[in-house]
């Protein structure tokens, strides 16, 4: 308890302390020096103690990965109709090619029809249309196809690696393109053609597992458990005119191919 000083005790005090030099109040009260340093030295003590635990709690536990390829692999088997499998395409978040895209480029031709061709992504015109090969190799292809009495409007079906366009039309990235192969492959089966038509190195790749246009274009072989012919793209027949000739004897094949079909 404290006691209160009288008066003249008070001031008797004041000049002594006076006496000995002090000259400015600081408090009211005094303070303990030795007692201020030893909580700091507490409260630092266990600020430590609480950062050593921190770091000793384990990490939480990583995000979950997602397998994009199974995942395309479960929504294409689900699909039992080309309008299914392109709603499936439409609703699928795993592919990064999508966040760029303004549209799904999922088909166009003849569903059903007894040639398909598989090109490799769209471009700026097929994003902006929806629909695959309408730009300048496009153009070219639909001149192509009617030189050997096929068109898109009537005979031919059509769709491309991935459904999106790549952003400022690089190639389709080898995970990209392995993510989007399990849609690929049923529209391939759901398309039921008689032929593929392989168009450019990217669906090379994706459908024989090689690429090398150069080389492979001009012989038939088998994908998807039906006859296949790799051709050079459109897009590369515009730099090379020079290659169109290699490309008619290609056209001509597949219209033999055609025509032994209905002989
Ligand atoms: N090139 C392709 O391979 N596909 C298209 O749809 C357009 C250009």
């Amino acid at each position: 308890m404290e006691s209160a000083l009288d008066w003249h005790t008070a001031h008797a005090l004041l000049a002594w302390q006076m006496e000995l030099g002090v000259d400015e109040a600081i408090s009211d009260r005094p303070v303990d020096r030795f007692a201020v340093e030893q909580a700091a030295k507490e409260q630092a003590e266990a600020k430590k103690a609480q950062v050593a635990v921190a770091r000793a709690a384990p990490a939480p536990p990583p995000e979950p990965q997602i397998d994009a390829v199974a995942e395309a692999e479960k929504a294409a088997r689900g699909a039992a109709s080309l309008d299914a499998l392109q709603a499936a395409m439409g609703a699928f978040e795993h592919c990064e090619l999508k966040r760029g895209a303004r549209s799904l480029v999922f088909c166009d031709g003849v569903p059903g029809a007894k040639v398909m061709i598989v090109g490799e992504a769209p471009g700026r015109d097929e994003d902006r249309q929806g629909k695959p090969f309408v730009g300048k190799a496009g153009q070219l292809l639909d001149k192509m196809l009617a030189a050997i009495g096929l068109s898109r409007a009537e005979s031919v079906y059509i769709t491309n690696v991935v459904p999106w366009r790549p952003p400022q039309n690089r190639d389709p990235r080898p995970e990209e393109i392995a993510t989007m192969l399990p849609f690929l492959r049923k529209h391939i089966a759901l398309a039921k053609p008689e032929m593929l038509i392989v168009m450019g190195n990217i669906s090379c790749q994706a459908l024989l597992g090689k690429r090398g246009i150069t080389r492979l274009r001009g012989t038939w072989t088998k994908a998807e458990d039906r006859p296949a012919m790799p051709m050079v793209h459109p897009a590369y027949l515009l730099r090379t005119p020079a290659a169109k000739r290699e490309a008619w004897a290609d056209l001509l094949a597949v219209k033999a191919r055609l025509e032994s079909l209905t002989s």
